[in-house]
């Protein structure tokens, strides 16, 4: 059994940086490395539909936004399989096999779901399709036996969930599944980028956010509005790195050879932490900073993304392709997980003889 890396997005909007340094870099990274036996990106549509039901449209146009996201990013269909979730129905079937094997009170205990919750006001009236996603989730993961989860800390819970789940099939039926682990960011500060105004975190709703395929002009009018140090009013005062929005992504971005390239009067980024702290560097020097290392990453994903906007059509077929792989996979499971079960009514001979055998006697006597 070969190390299966498998991870996925829900199709609710484009892409953003938290996003990239969150998971797409590193995938980009795994799918290059070849260190993996297979690997899977998907989107996630079923489960963008547990809080989107009347929202269809959104759903769809949004497949290929982050498709293009995703190859624009560097993810290779010769290297990695692209899908969409819901052309795997075998996903939904272990769903339902799954939803026997947890609590109700286990899943209310998902912080990650109790946030969502909160965010949604959807406290008195929860889609049960919302609620029970962590579980749709986890047999995103089992399907396709994946070892290897590439994801940011707010999934920690969902793998738990899918381990959990995992473990209990093993146990109650026959070890068929695999148990998977989740592999966080490598840099601590990326696990959760803030957004623009120094938030918690970059997301669409709160309007935060810079996206993979912002153009250089927009990007430059986000890194300019961004949040630093409130108290740094003036160049020559001391300022505060730690909670200033552009030092977070600094350190989620930029290496000693931007330095070089955009500033070379510092080394590296802590050198220019230890001016800044000091006192005597501007926001906007280091606005700058930060607006040449983004360019610098997203001037290439910009290119590939205008090519591949050429040809959409073409798009579709990599991800149909994709699907039809993934679901070869996903039957090849699913017939594992019957047998397990015992619902493999019409394949199992040896069975039907049994039994036809025992009704014959039972005739005879
Ligand atoms: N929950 C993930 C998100 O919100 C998307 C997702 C669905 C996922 N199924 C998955 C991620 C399986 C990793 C593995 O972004």
């Amino acid at each position: 059994m070969g190390k299966i890396i498998l991870t996925g997005d829900r199709p609710t909007g484009k892409l953003h940086l938290g996003h990239y340094v969150g998971s797409l870099r590193r995938r980009v990274e795994l799918q290059n490395a070849g260190k993996f036996d297979k690997m899977f990106v998907f989107m996630a549509d079923v489960q963008a539909l547990t809080d989107n039901a009347e929202n269809p449209e959104k759903i769809r146009q949004n497949i290929i936004e982050v498709a293009l996201d995703y190859l624009s990013a560097g993810l290779d269909p010769t290297k990695c399989t692209l899908f969409i979730q819901s052309q795997i129905p075998e996903i939904s079937e272990l769903t339902t096999f799954f939803m026997n094997l947890i609590s109700v009170s286990r899943v209310q205990r998902n912080p990650t779901v109790k946030t969502e919750i909160q965010m949604r006001n959807f406290e008195s009236n929860i889609p049960m399709g919302f609620f029970s996603y962590p579980v749709s989730q986890a047999a995103d993961i089992a399907t396709f036996k994946a070892t290897t989860v590439p994801a940011g800390e707010d999934q920690e819970p969902m793998l738990e969930v899918a381990r959990e789940i995992v473990r209990r099939f093993n146990q109650v039926y026959a070890p068929v599944l695999v148990e998977p682990t989740i592999m966080l960011p490598k840099k601590r500060m990326a696990r959760r980028l803030p957004g623009t105004d120094g938030k918690e975190k970059m997301s669409k709703s709160l309007g935060n956010c810079i996206y993979l395929s912002d153009d250089a002009d927009t990007v430059w009018k986000k890194v300019k509005g961004m949040y630093t140090d409130p108290k740094h009013l003036n160049v020559s005062d001391p300022g505060c790195v730690k909670g200033n929005a552009v030092f977070t992504y600094l350190d989620a971005f930029s290496t000693d050879d931007d330095f070089a390239d955009f500033w070379p009067e510092f080394k590296t980024l802590n050198e220019l932490k230890t001016a800044y702290r000091r006192g005597g560097i501007g926001d906007m020097k280091c606005k700058k900073l930060l607006n040449d290392v983004l360019n610098k990453m997203l001037d290439p994903i910009r290119k590939r993304r205008q090519e591949f906007e050429q040809d959409i059509p073409e798009i579709y077929n990599i991800l149909k392709k994709g699907s039809e792989a993934a679901r070869e996979t996903a039957a090849q499971t699913l017939s594992e997980v019957k047998t397990a079960m015992q619902i493999n009514y019409f394949d199992d001979f040896k069975y039907i003889c049994n039994q036809a055998e025992r009704f014959k006697q039972k005739a005879e006597k």
